[in-house]
């Protein structure tokens, strides 16, 4: 039966589910209740999707041995990622209360606290990691990103930079570290170290499309008329796997619900008659709020993880994984709307994506977009240090005038926090003349 509990693991670990499952099933049925397969099994139903199943297993896991850390831990995980904080916290605590010492129970601790807006505590958390594992980088990389994401002073800032550097000391193939550090160093206006940083990590890794990315953003190299495909799968299929975390930490991020009451402004009351395409459709934040107006809803976005995540989250039609512009293009005449929201931001050049934009709609149809504002007269772009480019009002009026677009109507708001700021924005809606006026 251990043999078997064994394979079991070892087949889970490789990825190989189905046969884990089946080993995991076998075990069962030779020792019911036998809890490191009910706990193991558990974890697999949640990989695939059948959360409910998961907790039921780990909780019958727990009843047979109920000072199991791990299991705690991961039932904490389980209730995390389907959005259940409170039951998270509750599970890391019985984690730490059966071992003190369970340092990924007491990270996941911080985060929830910080996810609950308990940044006190979460601090507290953090920094007992810290004492309790000085030589573990993430334990380090946590506490700097909490400094970066609580600035109060610029001093916690500098202190960010001390941990990002202190988590790259002790592991220095931890690159998250050497990314956050870059950024921590540019928001300090230490723009050569954070140059530095980035040629530091090329020479670590050379293919890497994010160091190269962000050494244009800061100036060190000449920026690319938009963001690299390489670039964009990399740092959103990253961002799909800890996209929960994030979004829980980003609470201020509205693009999704400006963009869509803009629209709402203009279109008829939803009737469920148009073809709407979310345009970098990301997770899918948009669909639950454009979907009234939709008749058919598509989604398209280059990164496979975040379009896997909006597969799960439910009510698109068709999802495509597809670099933008080329799918526009494509598929001339095909939508009354299209919407995307915090993802013209990866395109310095406006005009071939908006050119592709207006040939996708139908006649009378509404583009509908998000972008950050660069402030001045001028008609400019810049890759600003974030890796995303930032336009003047001037430079997206003259493009929308350029491709042809009819009525334009460009508003400001604030679309997300940045370090504690808020990050102004352009909503911009623009409409392909109606049928017989263009
Ligand atoms: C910040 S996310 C926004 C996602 C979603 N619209 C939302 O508001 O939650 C930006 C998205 O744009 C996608 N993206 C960036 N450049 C792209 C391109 N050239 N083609 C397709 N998708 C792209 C990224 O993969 C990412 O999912």
């Amino acid at each position: 039966m251990r043999a078997l509990l064994g394979s079991a693991i070892e087949a889970h670990r490789g990825g190989q589910l189905d046969t884990a499952e089946m080993l995991y099933r076998r075990t069962l049925q030779m020792q019911a209740g036998q809890a490191d397969a009910l706990h193991f099994l558990g974890v697999l139903c949640h990989q695939r999707s059948r959360s409910d199943e998961g907790i039921r297993l780990i909780r019958m896991a727990l009843r047979a041995t109920p000072q199991h850390a791990d299991a705690h831990n991961n039932l904490g995980n389980i209730h995390k990622e389907t959005g259940n904080l409170v039951e998270a916290e509750t599970c890391y605590r019985s984690a730490l209360a059966c071992n003190a010492q369970q340092h990924d129970a007491l990270s996941n601790l911080a985060l929830v606290l910080e996810a609950r807006q308990r940044p006190d505590e979460a601090f507290e958390a953090y920094a007992a990691l810290l004492a309790q594992a000085p030589q573990l980088a993430r334990a380090h990389y946590l506490m700097g990103m909490y400094l970066r994401s609580h600035v109060r002073t610029i001093e916690d800032v500098e202190q960010a930079v001390v941990c990002f550097r202190n988590a790259v000391r002790c592991d220095g193939a931890n690159v998250r570290a050497l990314d956050a550090l870059g950024v921590a160093l540019y928001m300090l206006g230490r723009r050569d170290e954070a140059i530095g940083v980035y040629r530091d990590w090329l020479v670590r890794e050379p293919s890497n499309p994010v160091p190269r990315h962000m050494l244009a953003a800061c100036g060190g190299e000449t920026a690319p008329p938009r963001a690299d495909d390489d670039y964009v799968r990399n740092v959103f299929d990253g961002f799909a796997e800890s996209f929960d975390e994030q979004l829980l930490k980003n609470l201020d991020y509205r693009a999704p619900r400006i963009l869509v009451d803009a629209l709402n402004a203009v279109l008829d009351p939803p009737a469920g008659v148009l073809d709407v395409l979310d345009a970098g459709c990301g997770t899918g934040l948009c669909g639950p709020l454009i979907r009234p107006h939709a008749r058919r809803l598509g989604g398209v976005d280059l990164s496979g993880g975040m379009v896997e995540k909006a597969r799960q989250r439910g009510g698109y039609d068709e999802l495509v994984v597809a670099e933008l512009t080329a799918y526009l293009q494509a598929n001339p005449g095909a939508w009354d709307v299209v919407l995307s929201a915090d993802t013209l931001v990866y395109f310095g050049d406006l005009l071939p994506i908006l050119s592709a934009a207006h040939a996708t709609l139908r006649p009378g149809g509404w583009v509908a977009f998000t972008l950050e504002a660069m402030e001045g007269d001028g008609d400019r772009v810049e890759l600003s240090s974030s890796g995303r480019y930032r336009h003047t009002r001037r430079h997206v009026e003259r493009v929308l005038a350029a491709v042809g677009f009819g009525r334009v109507n460009i508003a400001t708001s604030s679309l997300r926090k940045e370090v504690g700021k808020p990050v102004a924005g352009w909503v911009v809606l623009a409409r392909r003349r109606p049928p017989g006026s263009e």
